[in-house]
């Protein structure tokens, strides 16, 4: 079985994804995460994406890197959205992602073309959405629950940046499968948002 989630930043798919893997017992992979890796090694290596494009789509990146709590911070998060509009950034990233798709057994994928682009035979698609400002709230508390002392505003003029780059980009753009089901988490619970989306799974397979 495979199950794609796809959605927009902090409306609850990297949650929903790991309950579902949990729930069903299949792999998971969060895909942000590549990206991440990749944006992560073009801060370090201090290229400009937009003037050295070939030198970014070279970008690779050793497994334990995907384990560096440096790939969640909201720099990172926003390099990521940058570097990933990018083409050959993308065809980099593709087969690997497919490979951990079509794995014996199944599994979970989620990020923001599973459902179109990585594994459009997905046995269910789930499209995870929230308003703008529910998923500022959302990211906002939980940086200051790390410690970082971030404004409302900031986070959620990032978040915009983040979701116009991500449904703007001419490669794989953030978009619902037109065969995936919707979940608006605006209004839910975490425990909520799960019991639905198994729901709709089970709708689905
Ligand atoms: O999901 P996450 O916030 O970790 O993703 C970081 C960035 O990586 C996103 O803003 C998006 O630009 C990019 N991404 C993507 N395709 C995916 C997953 C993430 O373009 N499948």
């Amino acid at each position: 079985m495979i199950i794609a989630v796809d959605g927009p930043a902090a409306s609850g798919k990297g949650t929903i994804a790991r309950a579902l893997a949990q729930h069903y017992g299949l792999p998971h992979l969060d895909t942000g995460l590549l990206y991440r890796a990749v944006a992560c090694n073009v801060q370090r290596m201090e290229l400009n994406p937009a003037k050295e494009a070939d030198a970014v789509a070279a970008c690779d990146f050793d497994e334990a890197l995907l384990d560096d709590p440096v790939l969640r911070t909201d720099d990172i998060g926003q390099l990521a959205s940058i570097v990933s509009a990018h083409p050959l950034v993308r065809a980099s990233l593709l087969q690997r992602q497919k490979r951990f798709a079509r794995q014996p057994g199944g599994a979970v994928l989620d990020g923001r073309d599973i459902g179109t682009v990585i594994a459009p035979d997905a046995d269910a698609k789930l499209f995870v959405k929230a308003t703008t400002q529910v998923r500022a709230q959302r990211r906002h508390r939980e940086l200051l629950g790390k410690g970082f002392d971030v404004s409302f505003v900031k986070v959620q003029m990032d978040i915009r940046a983040r979701d116009a780059r991500d449904t703007a980009r001419s490669s794989a753009p953030l978009s619902m499968a037109a065969d995936a089901a919707l979940l608006d988490t605006s209004q839910m619970t975490i425990e909520a948002s799960i019991a639905r989306a198994i729901q709709l799974v089970e709708a689905r397979c």
